[in-house]
């Protein structure tokens, strides 16, 4: 068993525990596991679908976005970055997750939700059978991190929009999770707060000018984002809720 490997199941069982005792996630870091002998047919549900094999018809890449995010000069955010984090994941994910922006810790390695609020977003799929080894896809409404950590402004939300419309155009997710206010909000072209948002499904479909172009709407959920629920664990439940939703859906 590798050391991802292990952390998946360190992580299913600790939420497994938390649940248990509490009814939700707990706060608690992500153990750190060295990589072992590699026992064949240990990991649970992996998939060797790797980043590089989804490609469109059009030739389209993962790696050819990331290469994009990782040169683009489109807004004022690139004179700030360290590194882009373009997204991560299965290249044939059931779910995309959409956070906000990266924050220092995933400007510094260039990888989506690493930090704090990463790892409890990676208990929070977990709860659901979903992780970014095997089934989902991360990726942030805007790929470079906003000085701060300030909202995104509308102008850079927009310059980092075609990136993920190119994303969910390749890897044609089953679902969209949408993480936070600002997620949900863009992906759905609307001011409504998230607590208006969440735990309601939408028809996510594409803005191409030629209506022919925009394929099948694919279902939206947003809920709480991870940060808010480090700042306010009453959320928690209600998030739990709609990740069941979630659940409920992908099991139909
Ligand atoms: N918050 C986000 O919305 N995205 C990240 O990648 C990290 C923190």
């Amino acid at each position: 068993m590798n050391a991802e490997d292990k952390l998946r199941l360190a992580v299913l069982l600790d939420t497994a525990g938390d649940f248990l005792r509490d009814g939700h996630w707990r706060d608690r870091d992500a153990p750190v596991f060295a990589d072992g002998a590699d026992i064949e047919g240990a990991a649970i549900g992996s998939t060797n679908d790797t980043i590089d094999t989804a490609s469109t018809a059009n030739g389209d890449t993962l790696e050819a976005i990331a290469a994009a995010v990782r040169s683009c000069t489109a807004c004022g955010l690139c004179a700030m970055r360290i590194l882009a984090a373009p997204g991560e994941g299965a290249a044939h994910p059931r779910v995309l997750v959409i956070g906000e922006a990266p924050g220092s810790e995933e400007d510094e390695k260039g990888r989506p939700f690493i930090g704090p609020a990463g790892q409890l977003l990676d208990r929070m799929l977990a709860s659901i059978a979903l992780s970014r080894s095997t089934n989902c896809f991360i990726t942030n409404t805007v790929k470079c991190r906003p000085p701060g950590n300030r909202t995104p402004l509308p102008a850079e939300t927009a310059a980092c929009a075609p990136f993920l419309a190119r994303q969910i155009r390749l890897l044609q997710p089953a679902f969209i999770l949408c993480m936070g206010r600002v997620a949900a909000q863009t992906m759905l072209h609307t001011s409504e707060g998230i607590g208006h948002i969440r735990g309601r499904f939408f028809d996510y479909r594409a803005d191409t000018a030629d209506a022919a172009d925009r394929g099948e709407p694919i279902p939206l959920i947003a809920t709480y984002h991870p940060s808010a629920l480090l700042r306010e664990p009453n959320l928690k439940r209600p998030a739990w809720e709609d990740l069941k939703k979630l659940l409920e859906r992908l099991q139909t």
